[in-house]
């Protein structure tokens, strides 16, 4: 009986810690300044919430909401607050003084004043929201503090493919509140793929109805085990898009379309045969995948990776083009068009003897001139109608075009290239660098089927995006940075949620707070375990972190100490030193667990952590050796 209740007391003791001691009140991301004051304000049902400005009414609205969460009850909305009244004002008074999209929160004992406009009263009311510390004794009480924000950078974004996977609207709109949630503010939709055309294009009708269908998709991680042969198919309506753009607006959010060419086109060459060099070739399938569909006529893609099939740069294509884009900009005001260029094969240009023809007429060197010439008639209609064009760094290869902003995502390489180049740059890197939100986020064998590289949210928060090789000059071209979630594995919103969580608070950070703010014990130990924690009552999904302090290294030695905490509040650590694997049934984490591994040999420290609300992370292991022969260091 005492050992249940000196847990449950230390459990609720982490909760409140969790709160109380950051430095950052538990804002993501960082915001540039956190002054805490003496004195607390104390939120209950007799402070009243003021905007004088009838414009600001939303946001003392969205407060309002959150605070009945929080609190179980809601506050009065005034237009002006008495001398007597404890009041949070909401206001754009001297916002005119603040950076684009800055804001300021003043806590005293009597008031609550925030200050911003458009975006930068959102992002305001968004860290109010964050900071507010639950319920404790009935009781809301928020610590004294000055908070100063404003961006590192102006494009902060967030990615999604649903060509290979599609989500519905419900879930996309949900994608765009976490997003709004961690003040990013472009979400780049990626509508096109050799596995699906997911946008209705009216003149076009057969790209959705026989470029948004597959007849199956391959089982298991590429090449797979067989095909599921089960048609996918679907498609994103212009009354829907234009309703996603509406809904992200209002959270001060871009929508930037993305429409792939000259690769990743299949889809829409399986709709309409003549935009292909070769318009009687069959699709091709790879022999690894024998069971990824028909080699008759052209066919949706059902495996995953890059073919050969791409637009054959004719007259005839660049009409379709310009008739698909002219829909498109119709339905997204976004000032950017974002128009692929990456992993574009060159085999069917090279056989195919208009292509060769059309490089002699040119003049071109080869085809990634040829490319080059594709992507600059396609970024001079889209600049005749007002936008901009954004392409992979591919489109560096054979010659930038003239307005095009760069996406990075193969390293680092081509955004430093293009900005010095004095074109703009988002910086978007997989790999090791770790915005590549579809890798995996720990070496644990648990984690479920994806494609590949190892991912961390620490790697991300690591990355500054601005790159150190730029004169200052040339680093005011690099505009921002954006995380990728490509869907080849991610078949649910569910799954998204567990890729995208906690990684989008790396990024959001990264993005968002100045460098000198980095601070990664913070970060993990005292903010992300209450984002988390938050996340149940939305009945969103995450990636439930390991124990803080547990590496999946191998550690050299013969006594251990090893001292864990648990991620998040109210989680438990399960561990087992007998090579089984822990579940609720093994040691309970209490105390710092002591190992003594005798002269040549190991163990093996295996942990989970199961949340409150049952959310369980993945195994992890750590061999504790001690000179054992069959040991390899990791
Ligand atoms: C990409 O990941 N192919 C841009």
């Amino acid at each position: 009986m005492k050992k249940i209740l000196t847990l449950t007391l230390l459990v609720s003791m982490s909760v409140g810690a969790f709160a109380q001691t950051d430095v950052n009140m538990g804002i993501i991301p960082a915001p540039v300044s956190v002054t805490k004051k003496a004195g607390t304000f104390k939120l209950d049902k007799t402070v009243v919430l003021v905007s004088a400005d009838a414009k600001n009414a939303k946001m003392a609205d969205l407060l309002n909401a959150y605070v009945v969460t929080k609190g179980g009850f809601s506050l009065r909305e005034l237009k002006s607050a008495g001398p007597a009244d404890r009041a949070i004002v909401i206001t754009s008074a001297g916002a005119d003084q603040l950076p684009f999209e800055g804001y300021k929160i003043s806590i005293t004992d009597k008031k609550v004043t925030i200050t911003g406009k458009d975006a930068g009263l959102f992002y305001a009311v968004q860290s109010m929201m964050q900071l507010l510390p639950d319920k404790q004794n009935n009781q809301i009480l928020i610590n004294a503090a000055e908070i100063n924000d404003y961006p590192r950078f102006k494009y902060r974004g967030m990615h999604l493919d649903v060509g290979r996977h599609m989500f519905p609207v419900a879930f996309i709109k949900k994608y765009i509140d976490l997003m709004s949630q961690y003040k990013l503010n472009n979400f780049h939709w990626h509508l096109t793929e050799d596995q699906g055309w997911r946008i209705e294009i009216k003149k076009y009708p057969k790209l959705t109805s026989i470029g948004g269908s597959r007849n199956g998709t391959i089982i298991g991680r590429h090449p797979g085990v067989g095909t599921d042969n089960t048609v996918y198919k679907g498609f994103y309506t212009q009354e829907e898009a234009k309703d996603v753009v509406a809904y992200a607006a209002a959270r001060y959010i871009n929508v930037i379309p993305e429409i792939e060419l000259p690769g990743h086109s299949s889809a829409a060459i399986a709709a309409y045969p003549e935009l292909s060099c070769f318009p009687d070739k069959d699709t091709f399938v790879d022999e690894k995948t024998p069971w990824s569909g028909s080699r008759k006529g052209k066919q949706v893609q059902q495996q995953w990776g890059v073919f050969q099939d791409v637009f054959v740069p004719n007259d005839a294509t660049f009409k379709f083009l310009e008739d698909v884009l002219d829909e498109v900009i119709a339905i997204f005001p976004s000032k950017y068009i974002h128009i692929g260029g990456d992993e574009s094969p060159k085999e069917y240009w090279k056989q195919s003897e208009f292509c060769q023809q059309l490089i002699k007429k040119l003049g071109l060197k080869d085809e990634h001139e040829l490319q080059s010439y594709f992507i600059q008639r396609i970024e001079k209609h889209i600049n005749s109608k007002g936008r901009s064009i954004i392409g992979w760094d591919e489109i560096l290869e054979g010659g930038l075009a003239p307005n095009a902003t760069v996406m990075s995502w193969r390293g680092v390489e081509g955004g430093i290239a293009a900005a010095k180049q004095d074109h703009d740059v988002i910086m978007t890197p997989g790999g090791p660098i770790g915005l590549y939100f579809d890798h995996k986020q720990s070496s644990s064998a648990d984690e479920p089927t994806n494609i590949g590289g190892l991912a961390p949210y620490s790697i991300a928060y690591a990355y500054d995006p601005m790159p150190k090789e730029l004169t200052a000059d040339q680093q005011k071209h690099v505009i921002g940075v954006q995380a990728n979630v490509w869907t080849e594995y991610i078949q649910t919103p569910a799954k998204v949620e567990y890729m995208i969580l906690p990684r989008i608070f790396s990024l959001s950070e990264i993005a968002w707070s100045q460098v000198a703010r980095k601070d990664l014990k913070n970060f993990s130990e005292e903010r992300i375990p209450v984002h988390l924690a938050r996340l149940d009552k939305t009945g969103t999904n995450y990636w439930v972190p390991t124990p803080l302090g547990q590496s999946d290294k191998t550690m050299d030695g013969a006594d251990f100490n090893l001292e864990l905490k648990a991620p998040l509040p109210g989680a438990k650590i399960y561990y087992t030193l007998d090579l089984s694997r822990p579940s609720e049934n093994a040691t309970l984490y209490s105390n710092a667990i002591k190992v003594n591994v005798p002269k040549g040999e190991k163990r093996v420290l295996k942990t989970i952590v199961i949340t409150a609300g049952g959310k369980r992370s993945v195994v992890t292991e750590t061999i504790l050796n001690n000179g054992a022969p069959d040991v390899k260091a990791k």
